[in-house]
C-alpha cells in the first residue's frame, strides 16, 4: 500500500514536470479555453466606445480573454463547414494571425500562431519578444504626411513597448491576391478590436512597421505579407 503511495506520487511529479501548468502540450502549444457566446457589452456599445489605445494598465491578462480575442479575429463559429468568426473572399482565408505573448497568466512568454481549426496556439519560439517587435515600428510620419498629421503622430506612445500582447496579422501571398488579404485583414483586426471593448481593453491596428525587418526577426516566411500588429491591454 505504502510502496503504490510512493508510486502515484512519483507518476504525479513526473507529469507536472513533463507538463507544467494544465493546457500545455509537452511542445509547448496552449490550448485554449472556449469562447463565450454572449456579453453584458452589446454591439452598439463597441462601436460608441471603441477607441485606439497606446498605453495600457500594468496587469496581466487572462487564458480566456486571450482565447476570446483570438476566436474573435480568425475562429471556428460553423464546425460543420469550418467557416470563421471574420469573413473571407471564396471563404480561402488567407490569414494568419499571431499572439506575442508578453504577460498573460499561465502562458510562458512566446511567439505563437493561432491554429482556428483546433483552437490552439502553436508555440513557435519560446521568450520575451518585445523588443525585436518594439523596434520594427517607424517611428516618424510617413512620407508627404501634413504637419497636423505628424504632430498627432509625435504625440502617440508607442503602444508596443507597454502592451501585455500583441497580434500579429499576416496574409499567405501564396494562395490569393493582395487585396483579398488587406481586407480580410481589416475584417480580423476590427473583430479583435471590438472584442476588446467587451472586455474591458483595448488596442490599436498598426500598419507603420516595418515588416521586412520583423520577418527577419521572427522568422516568418517568404510568402508571408505583414500586414498589421494590434497591441492590445486592459484599459
Ligand atoms: C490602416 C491603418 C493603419 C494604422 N497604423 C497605425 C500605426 O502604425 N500606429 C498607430 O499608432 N496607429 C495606427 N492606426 C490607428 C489610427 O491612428 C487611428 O485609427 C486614428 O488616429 C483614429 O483614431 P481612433 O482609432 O481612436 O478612432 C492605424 C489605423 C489604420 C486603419
Amino acid at each position: 500500500m505504502k510502496k503504490n503511495g510512493y508510486f502515484i506520487l512519483l507518476m504525479v511529479g513526473w507529469c507536472l514536470f513533463i507538463f507544467p501548468s494544465f493546457g500545455i502540450s509537452a511542445e509547448g502549444d496552449i490550448k485554449l479555453t472556449q469562447p463565450s457566446l454572449s456579453s453584458n457589452v452589446s454591439i452598439e456599445k463597441a462601436f460608441s466606445e471603441r477607441r485606439s489605445l497606446r498605453t495600457y494598465k500594468n496587469e496581466p491578462l487572462t487564458l480566456n480573454e486571450l482565447s476570446q480575442l483570438l476566436w474573435a479575429g480568425q475562429g471556428i463559429n460553423d464546425q460543420a463547414k469550418g467557416l470563421r468568426t471574420a469573413p473571407s473572399g471564396m471563404a480561402s482565408y488567407l490569414l494568419n494571425l499571431y499572439a506575442v505573448a508578453l504577460d498573460v497568466s499561465g502562458v510562458p512568454q512566446g511567439f505563437y500562431r493561432y491554429e482556428p481549426k483546433k483552437h490552439e496556439l502553436i508555440l513557435i519560439s519560446k521568450g520575451n519578444r518585445r523588443d525585436d517587435i518594439a523596434n520594427a515600428r517607424f517611428s516618424g510620419p510617413p512620407p508627404g504626411a501634413s504637419a497636423e498629421v505628424a504632430s498627432r503622430m509625435a504625440s502617440h506612445a508607442n503602444p508596443l513597448v507597454s502592451a501585455p500582447l500583441i497580434f500579429i496579422i499576416t496574409g499567405d501571398s501564396s494562395r490569393g491576391e493582395a487585396a483579398s488579404y488587406y481586407l480580410e485583414a481589416g475584417h480580423a483586426a476590427q473583430n479583435i478590436l471590438l472584442q476588446c471593448v467587451s472586455l474591458g481593453m483595448g488596442g490599436v491596428p498598426m500598419a507603420g512597421i516595418d515588416f521586412d525587418k520583423l520577418k527577419k526577426s521572427l522568422k516568418l516566411g517568404d510568402k508571408e505579407v505583414g500586414i498589421y500588429l494590434i497591441p492590445v491591454g486592459k484599459k
